[in-house]
């Protein structure tokens, strides 16, 4: 086995990481750096692809120094955000716009022009997906149609347009333009049946076909980075959904099996075999994984805002000092007074997906202080993984327990309430990176440390932490209950 490190670049919302891992699956260092989140109007945010890039080859390098140099490290894994679209120059590699984040709501009237053209059928069973703003298609059209410098390159045929693994494997590579599966699913682009990006598709959404780049697995060797820029060329073995990736890194690789991730929103995955997904009950169908074409899929459930409330919470409202205080608060009193918080702050997304929908703090008296607000963003994140559970269950795909991660997971009290709420035990991993470890799985088999995923998943799994289900039937209906109430109200 190698004994040397496999570095993953982590590409967060709000923070690009980098991290190295040994082929045990245990981290040797992290360096990280916060991206600048850009918000020009209500419902806009945007990031600077350039800053992500510098950020990014900034931790890399950090990492690097500390692994020892170039040649200490058998390969690069990238996991990401998800359907963030960066438009860039194919002749000079510069961005020609801001890269539009999933979050960003812009182009949710052109999704209801086209669900009202009575399109969403047949995109729901080519693609997987539903006709929301959240995904990139709707998004790489906006540029097109109105950044000028995007019209003129796609008028002049340089124009490359991508998800932000997409982007990095650009400019680390120095022009491979390629998108990995799990990736491209999440386009409205890429058939959930279909090796490549659909022309069709793309017509539907009007992007041009020629600006997008290849489809790829999610492990081999992509090529390597350009020799200046780290000393000595390494080579990139592992492309991946940051989604995806925290799936993998639980260790959920059999059918059934769920993890729940709590960071900017909560994402949870249920592995669907090699059988395509298909949701009645508004989840979406998604790659998991691919290897040498053969694909694995999920069923996923996207919750839009996790660990955002608290941070608006702390950094606009001013209400805490740190997110860690909630759970301090949570446990200062038994309940939380009738607060319910829906945190529709950049609308509602599965299952409800409400694009207009705007947040909600329900049930307000003078009684009401910091802690019972705390207690109620916290209890949201049951709430909203609650109606997953149902859904999920619905499409035939009910949970007998669920793996957490994410940075929010390491609240003990929330993880609690998820497993009270939902009647079922949860499990967390000692190591809740699991985003992270889910890129150097996929690394170390696609630079040939293990020969598949199975086995890297046993080599490098961690500990984990269990919490048992202890609310009575009367509390967790009446939680329900409000929680409905306050879901009415969106
Ligand atoms: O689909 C969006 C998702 O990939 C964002 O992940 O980790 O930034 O919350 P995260």
């Amino acid at each position: 086995m190698s004994d040397r490190f496999l570095l993953v670049l982590d590409e967060g919302t709000t923070s690009t990481r980098a991290m190295l891992f040994d082929a045990h699956g245990k981290p040797h260092g992290s360096a990280h750096q916060a991206l600048t989140q850009h918000y020009p109007q209500p419902g806009h945010v945007e990031h600077d692809a350039t800053e992500i890039w510098h950020r990014t080859l900034a931790c890399a390098r950090e990492m690097v120094g500390e692994a020892g140099g170039a040649d200490r490290i058998a390969a690069i894994g990238i996991t990401n955000q998800r359907e963030t679209v960066v438009a860039w120059c194919k002749q000079t590699g510069e961005p020609l716009a801001r890269a539009l984040v999933w979050q960003d709501r812009r182009t949710a009237d052109h999704c209801l022009t086209l669900r009202e053209a009575g399109h969403e059928e047949r995109v729901q069973h080519n693609t997987g997906l539903l006709l929301d703003p959240y995904f990139s298609g709707t998004k790489m059209r906006w540029l097109v149609e109105n950044e000028p410098a995007v019209a003129a390159a796609a008028q002049a045929g340089t124009l490359a347009l991508g998800t932000i693994e997409s982007w990095l494997v650009w400019k680390l590579t120095g022009g491979a333009h390629l998108s990995d599966a799990s990736n491209a699913s999440r386009t409205l682009l890429l058939p959930l049946a279909g090796a490549q990006f659909d022309p069709a598709l793309c017509d539907l959404f009007g992007v041009p076909t020629a600006a997008l780049g290849e489809v790829v697995d999610t492990h081999g060797n992509f090529g390597s980075t350009l020799p200046e820029l780290f000393g000595a060329p390494i080579p990139i073995c592992g492309l991946v959904g940051d989604q995806q990736s925290a799936t993998i890194g639980q260790g959920c690789l059999s059918p059934g099996e769920t993890k729940a991730t709590y960071g900017t929103g909560a994402f949870i995955l249920a592995n669907h075999g090699e059988a395509l997904p298909r949701s009645a009950h508004r989840l979406l169908g998604t790659v998991l994984m691919q290897d040498r074409g053969k694909r694995t899929y999920a069923l996923e459930g996207s919750v839009f805002v996790a660990g955002s409330l608290v941070q608006w919470l702390r950094d606009s409202l001013g209400l805490l000092g740190t997110a860690a205080e909630t759970e301090t608060l949570a446990r200062s009193i038994p309940d939380s007074g009738g607060v319910v918080i829906v945190p529709g702050l950049s609308g509602l997304g599965a299952p409800h997906w409400l694009p207009e929908a705007r947040g909600v703090i329900a049930g307000l008296s003078f009684s009401t202080g910091r802690a019972e607000i705390a207690r109620a963003a916290l209890e949201a994140m049951a709430h909203q993984t609650y109606d997953l559970a149902a859904a999920f269950a619905a499409d035939g795909a009910e949970w007998t327990s669920l793996r957490i991660d994410g940075g929010m997971s390491a609240n003990d009290w929330m993880a609690q309430d998820i497993a009270d709420l939902l009647d079922i035990p949860v499990e967390r991993p000692n190591f809740v990176e699991t985003t992270a470890l889910g890129a150097a799985k996929l690394a170390a088999v696609g630079c040939g440390t293990y020969p598949d995923l199975a086995t890297a998943s046993a080599a490098m799994r961690g500990g984990l932490g269990h919490f048992t289900p202890m609310m009575d039937g009367a509390t967790r209906q009446r939680r329900l209950a409000n929680w409905e109430r306050a879901l009415a109200a969106v």
